[in-house]
């Protein structure tokens, strides 16, 4: 089995499509799957309410919109499953301080306060940011996952879901065990990463996205505004150096990706078509999408009994679990 958290600290962006959502639905012709919005995750860093109720509400609708299939797969709401915080109360209990204090996460809010020559290392970080790890080895471990795909930053929290499972296993080593999982990096996750509209990799934290489900006006806009160098429309053009290219590549036919870059290394062809071209295959793709994804989105819409009916799944997976862990360590005997 295989298991995902996404995390919603912000509107679902093309490059999150390439990289993350696609390479995981597309597991699921391999193994049974599970996702799950890290809603509890996100309050490291959310403080506006109606943003944090927005972003989970528009992840999971646009999860759903992309084809994953809530009937083939498990899907919840990590906050709708108070098992996990039991078990993550026990297995804080068995986990070395040492361990959370060289967590990745947790290093760069240090090295950052360091630079900025603040005098306390740990300004601005919260428990919740330091006890992140744990929380996520419990969604890993509470379902009993075989593999958790994901990119290259989240391998070391794996790893730690590992590390936990054994100290626990060790430490209260009974006929009662949790299952190691490990981590599994998608072919193609992380081997490109798709540039934003200012040529830096697209990322909510650079401010540089093109959401997946903007409006047609906005996404034209935002496509207009790609980076692209002053190159005359008739002079020869290196495709690999334009962002609008590298994202064309990503959605347009190999034929017609293939056609563009014959015109842009000819000459003839400006800038301005390459946006207005990817433009279209953009639209084309999402004209459908959109009206399936403002129907899930609205609040009442189907999604709410999609992520009940999904946490039903999910706690029946958790309880027998946590009943075990509980067992094992004798507060149920
Ligand atoms: P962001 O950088 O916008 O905050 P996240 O860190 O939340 O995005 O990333 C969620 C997932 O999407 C991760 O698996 C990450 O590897 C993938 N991803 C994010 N940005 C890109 C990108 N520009 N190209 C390819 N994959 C990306
Ligand atoms: N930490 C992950 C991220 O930032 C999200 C996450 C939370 C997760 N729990 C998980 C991923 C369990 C995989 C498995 O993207």
């Amino acid at each position: 089995m295989s298991l995902t958290g996404i995390k919603p600290t912000g509107e679902p962006h093309l490059g999150n499509y390439i990289g993350a959502i696609r390479p995981a639905l597309e597991l699921t012709a391999t193994y049974e799957s599970i996702y799950f919005i890290a809603d509890y995750h996100a309050l490291t860093s959310i403080r506006d309410r109606a943003q944090f109720a927005a972003y989970t509400r528009s992840v999971a609708a646009t999860w759903i919109t992309l084809g994953l299939d809530p009937e083939q797969t498990t899907f919840y709401k990590q906050s709708d499953v108070p098992e996990i915080f039991e078990l993550t109360w026990i297995l804080s209990c068995v986990t070395g301080k040492g361990l959370m204090n060289r967590a990745h996460a947790y290093k760069a809010a240090r090295d950052r306060n360091a630079e900025s020559g603040a005098a306390d290392l740990d300004a601005g970080v919260n428990m919740g940011l330091f006890n992140y790890p744990i929380l996520m080895a419990v969604d890993i471990l509470i379902m009993g996952s075989d593999v958790v795909p994901v990119g290259q930053d989240q391998v070391q929290h794996v790893e730690y879901a590992a590390d936990i499972a054994g100290s626990f296993n060790h430490l209260f080593g009974s006929e009662y065990s949790l299952k190691i999982p490990t981590a599994l990096i998608p072919a193609g996750t992380g081997a490109r990463t798709m540039p934003g509209t200012d040529g830096r990799k697209m990322s909510k934290s650079y401010g540089n996205t093109i959401p997946l489900f903007a409006p047609p006006s906005r996404l034209r806009k935002l496509v207009r505004g790609i980076v692209s160098d002053s190159t005359p429309v008739e002079e020869p053009k290196d495709p690999d150096s334009s962002a609008a290219f590298q994202i064309y590549e990503n959605f347009a036919t190999p034929d017609d990706v293939k056609d563009m870059r014959v015109r842009l290394e000819q000459g003839g062809t400006g800038w301005g078509e390459l946006k207005n071209a990817l433009y279209e295959t953009l639209e084309a793709w999402l004209t459908p999408l959109r009206a399936r994804y403002d129907e899930l989105v609205a609040p009442g819409s189907e999604l709410d009994a999609i992520l009940a009916a999904g946490a039903e799944k999910a706690r029946d997976r958790a309880r027998p679990v946590l009943a075990g862990a509980r067992r094992a360590i004798g507060v149920d005997s």
